[in-house]
């Protein structure tokens, strides 16, 4: 969410930023982790995508032959999801709500839930995972990709780099690791204006404790390394080989989970 409203801009520049296949961060780094976990998606493939932004995700899942729900909080980034729908339409159905009141939608209506990103911008991350718990049908899958809660505690962790003798050895420095908290992220848009995003930091314990709360085991991880095309800050290639920054979790909700009352 962005901090302080969303200034004039700030869809385009997300949605340009993101395109139609994730910028080139997300390409390269995120991405190919996430999509291992969630798979192979058939026809038909109900898919819930939290947190959606402007869609890229939707977009990508609806070509593969899913049926996909996107719900965002943001009235800019559904603005120029829905622009992309139009332009080509691929059945993606938008909804503007908090991730954490999916209201709008059945219960036990979706056979893959997917958040890239999400869930570390959403102020009430449990109300989210509780709601997918509910729309998903027993054994269904939640996917979600993160700040890797161990080595990215926002403006509270930083590389650390020691040159010795003609080596190098990378530390990543973390502190606040426990205490839940949220920090604000600024953005340079082309113009010049600076928004700012909230993020959220939990440790992980918190996610496995909240999807255990909502019914689901952890039947896998990714800690994505960069791809062989990885074109983010060069420098930080190597360093990332050795300390992942993110983490991507596969979820399966328990087939014996009560269904909601
Ligand atoms: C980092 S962006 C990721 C967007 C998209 N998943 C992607 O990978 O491009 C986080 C998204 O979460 C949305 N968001 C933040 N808080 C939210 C909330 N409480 N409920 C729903 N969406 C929210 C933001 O508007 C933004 O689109």
């Amino acid at each position: 969410m962005v901090d302080g409203g969303e200034p004039e801009g700030f869809g385009n520049w997300y949605d340009e930023k993101q395109g139609d296949t994730g910028d080139a961060w997300h390409r390269t780094l995120i991405d190919p982790g996430l999509f291992a976990r969630i798979g192979t998606v058939t026809a038909g493939t109900r898919v819930l995508d939290l947190g959606c932004g402007n869609g890229y995700v939707a977009r990508r899942l609806a070509r593969m032959g899913a049926k996909v729900v996107g719900v965002d909080a943001s009235d800019a980034l559904l603005e120029r999801a829905r622009a992309r729908e139009q332009a080509e339409p691929l059945g993606v159905v938008y909804h503007r709500t908090d991730a954490s009141d999916l209201r709008m939608l059945s219960d036990r209506s979706f056979d893959l839930a997917v958040a890239n990103m999400a869930l570390i911008d959403f102020a009430d991350a449990a109300g989210a995972i509780r709601e997918v718990g509910r729309v998903l049908v027993p054994s269904g899958r939640f996917v979600c990709s993160l700040s890797h809660p161990c080595f990215d505690v926002d403006t509270r962790s930083a590389w650390q780099v020691e040159m010795a003798l003609g080596s190098t050895t990378v530390y990543r420095k973390v502190t606040g690791y426990r205490e839940p908290h949220s920090d604000i992220f600024p953005w340079r848009l082309p113009d010049g204006k600076v928004v700012r995003t909230v993020g959220y930091h939990r440790p992980l314990s918190w996610y496995v404790k909240e999807l255990r709360k909502a019914g689901f085991v952890i039947v896998d991880l990714e800690e994505p390394a960069p791809a062989p095309d990885y074109v983010g800050v060069r420098v930080q290639k190597e360093w990332l080989e050795q300390i992942p920054l993110h983490l991507v979790v596969e979820a399966r909700l328990e087939p014996g989970t009560p269904g909601p009352a």
